[in-house]
């Protein structure tokens, strides 16, 4: 039976980079057989302006439905003022924490091709390949209470909590265990165990399953030193693993460790093997409509898609390799051009990944 993928564009640039995933999508059933239903659906600030809310509840129960949910991005300045619940970001949370999406997996590599695009030195990063596992679905981002009330001299007071259970914490500790096995056996969980006693019990917790995985040797960093190593020694690391919002933090800065933020997928992955696929960088309102965003993030996070949730090893390898042969040809985008180089448009650089798969598709089939 066909695998149902859900397409959820959202707002800014996401609808043109999903547009360049769903061309790839297209060419993957055409020319190699692989048999998709794609649906379409309202998430973010255009759900809002359509239908009132930003996760609207066809959208929650297409998600439910499907096999796996291809994320653009959500937000813009457009609706920045509109209340808490209505915002265009609580309807992406509201799909993570309603489908249970807790481990959020975001590989930062470093290709060859790129190296030079970083804004560190070639040295630090070529043949970086990190893997951060990122809390998803838990901490200060879920926590109750949260809000904004009214003290004693009539001023304002804004609250969240960082709130951490012990299974919350196990269960993302099993993840990166899991992952880092399948690597280079080395993780370090980042936390802020000085100041934080709900990450005092995430490095307590860590350091427990720890001891089920002997093969694995586990680290600990504070937040704050792990975002400087992450920019004066990044080769260090192999997996991370850390809180919602730290990982929301650190897998920024370590994007830019590959030359540029257009080049970060994600997946997020929930106990049941649902999966929710989006690149890591967000709606870019700066450039949303001048058809200049990078679609490779997408396009990556479509190879973790096959790998994760349809089972489509080889599909999404060669997916992977069909980007590194574009940016071996020379193909960039604004975001990754060096003086001098005139850049491809988002959609001249989704179609020369579908041209070079139909090539490796004569090659294959
Ligand atoms: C991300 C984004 C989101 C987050 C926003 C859009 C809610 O920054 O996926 O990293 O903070 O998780
Ligand atoms: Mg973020």
């Amino acid at each position: 039976m066909a695998k149902t993928v859900l397409c959820l564009p959202g707002d800014g640039i996401g609808p043109e980079v999903t547009a360049e995933a769903i061309k790839l999508l297209e060419c993957l059933g055409t020319d190699f057989g692989l048999s998709l239903r794609i649906e379409h659906g309202a998430v973010g600030g255009s759900a809002y302006d359509q239908y009132g809310v930003p996760l609207p509840e066809t959208t929650l129960a297409a998600a439910h439905g499907a096999d796996a949910v291809l994320l653009g991005a959500v937000g813009g300045p457009k609706w920045e003022t509109l209340p808490y619940e209505s915002r265009p970001e609580r309807g992406l949370l509201a799909l993570r924490s309603e489908l249970g999406l807790f481990a959020n997996l975001r590989p930062a590599v470093t290709y060859p091709q790129l190296a030079d695009a970083s804004s560190l030195k070639t040295e630090l990063v070529s043949g970086l390949d990190i893997l951060i596992v990122r809390e998803l679905t838990g901490g200060i981002y879920f926590g109750q209470p949260r809000g904004v009330r009214t003290v004693e001299n009539g001023e304002q007071e804004g609250f969240n909590t960082l709130v951490y259970r012990e299974s919350e914490i196990e269960r993302i500790a099993r993840v990166a265990f899991d992952v880092a096995r399948k690597r280079n056996r080395r993780l370090c969980s980042v936390d802020k165990a000085n100041v934080l006693e709900a990450t005092e019990l995430w490095r307590k917790v860590a350091t427990s399953i720890g001891n089920e995985y002997a093969d694995v040797e586990l680290s600990h960093m504070y937040v704050d030193n792990a975002a400087m190593q992450l920019v004066c020694r990044p080769k260090q690391f192999d997996v991370i693993v850390t809180t919602n919002m730290f990982g929301d933090i650190l897998s920024d800065v370590a994007a830019m460790l590959t030359g540029s933020i257009g080049m970060l997928p994600s997946a997020s992955l929930a106990a049941d093997g649902k999966g929710m696929y989006e690149p890591i960088h967000g709606s870019a309102p700066d450039i949303a409509g001048k058809g200049i965003a990078n679609p490779l993030a997408t396009l990556l996070s479509v190879a973790m898609m096959l790998r994760y949730s349809l089972n489509e090893t080889r599909l999404a390898t060669l997916v992977e390799s069909a980007v590194e042969r574009v940016l071996d040809d020379g193909f960039r985008t604004a975001d990754l051009v060096a003086g001098g180089t005139q850049p491809v448009s988002t959609s001249q650089m989704g179609t020369a990944v579908v041209a070079v798969l139909r090539d490796l598709s004569g090659d294959i089939l």
